[in-house]
């Protein structure tokens, strides 16, 4: 059962940039194989949240937890060696390098042969099969975007961050993201994602959490959080999040069927993995 608990944990993480707090007692969970979304408003404390565990937040309280072991505080070059791989919103590639030498840089900490992997990145990403030798600029957002993930999982992490994947994306840039994060998913790598457009985001989570001002707002399944009122006023009705489309039968939201999908992932979910904010979730 050792082997069933969470990959990553916040527990009660307080943190900010030197000054004041910028975020307070925040809990988050991700489970093994598990797509965990944060949605929140600008300024929320999201992206802090992924500093805090890289180790460039400065921690005024809490503990994170990787694999069960204490890592708050360590320095980030060795959260990444420990497992965590990064893709921040903006600047994830070398615009002047080409594909491979991008992909060639995500391997830097690696000694061995990394050209397997390097294969099936271009497997897993297979608009960029042919774009090895293009310098990252010159690709279309959604392309740079999949170099910036191919990039960061050349050392085959454990857990993949992920800050905001799809900002700036057109909608058919955006779907093709959100499915290959889905794949990255499927082969095994749990993934943690902030995201504005919190409908799509939430309909490929297991869970998710919002936050607002800092601090835990509400979090559940995915298919939950869909459902749910309040978030819906809040992200699913227009501003930040995607507008609602109109209902059809490939696409329900919110509807039995899009709640089966969201039980049926949930279904394999650690049993320890449940919202650290639910009653008798804090334990170890
Ligand atoms: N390096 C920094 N130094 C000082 N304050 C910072 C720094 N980075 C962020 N902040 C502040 O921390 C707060 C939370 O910012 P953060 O980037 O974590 O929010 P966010 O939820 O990711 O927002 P967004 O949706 O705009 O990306 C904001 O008030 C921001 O101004
Ligand atoms: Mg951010």
């Amino acid at each position: 059962m050792a082997a069933e608990r969470p990959v990553l944990v916040l527990d009660r993480v307080t943190g900010g940039y030197g000054g004041a707090e910028i975020i307070h007692e925040i809990s988050i969970i991700l489970g093994r194989g598990e797509i965990v979304t944060l949605i929140g408003p600008n300024g929320a404390g999201k992206s802090s949240v992924m500093n805090a565990v890289l180790g460039t937040l400065v921690i005024g309280g809490g503990r994170i937890l990787l694999h069960g072991e204490d890592i708050t505080g360590t320095p980030p070059e060795r959260v990444v060696r420990r497992g965590v791989s990064y893709v921040p919103q903006t600047a994830n590639v070398f615009p002047n390098l080409t594909v491979n030498e991008n992909l060639e840089m995500g391997a830097y900490v690696r000694t061995d042969d990394f050209r397997p992997r390097m294969d099936e990145m271009y497997e897993l990403f297979a608009p960029l099969a042919g774009r090895r030798r293009s310098p990252a600029g010159t690709l279309s957002g959604g392309q740079r975007q999949m170099v910036a993930i191919a990039k960061a999982l050349m050392v085959e992490p454990d857990i993949l961050l992920l800050d905001e994947p799809t900002a700036g994306l057109s909608p058919r840039f955006r779907e093709e993201i959100f499915a290959v994060v889905e794949d990255v998913n499927a082969r095994g790598t749990p993934i943690l994602m902030v995201e504005q457009n919190a409908r799509q985001a939430l309909g490929i989570a297991d869970r998710g959490y919002v936050l607002v001002d800092g601090r835990n707002r509400t979090d559940g399944t995915g298919a939950g959080l869909l459902a749910d009122p309040e978030v819906g006023a809040m992200f699913l009705g227009g501003g930040t999040a995607e507008p609602a489309p109109a209902p059809s039968p490939g696409a329900p939201i919110g509807t039995p069927a899009g709640t089966a999908r969201g039980e049926a992932r949930a279904g394999r979910r650690d049993p320890d993995a449940r919202p650290p904010s639910a009653p008798g979730a804090r334990r170890r």
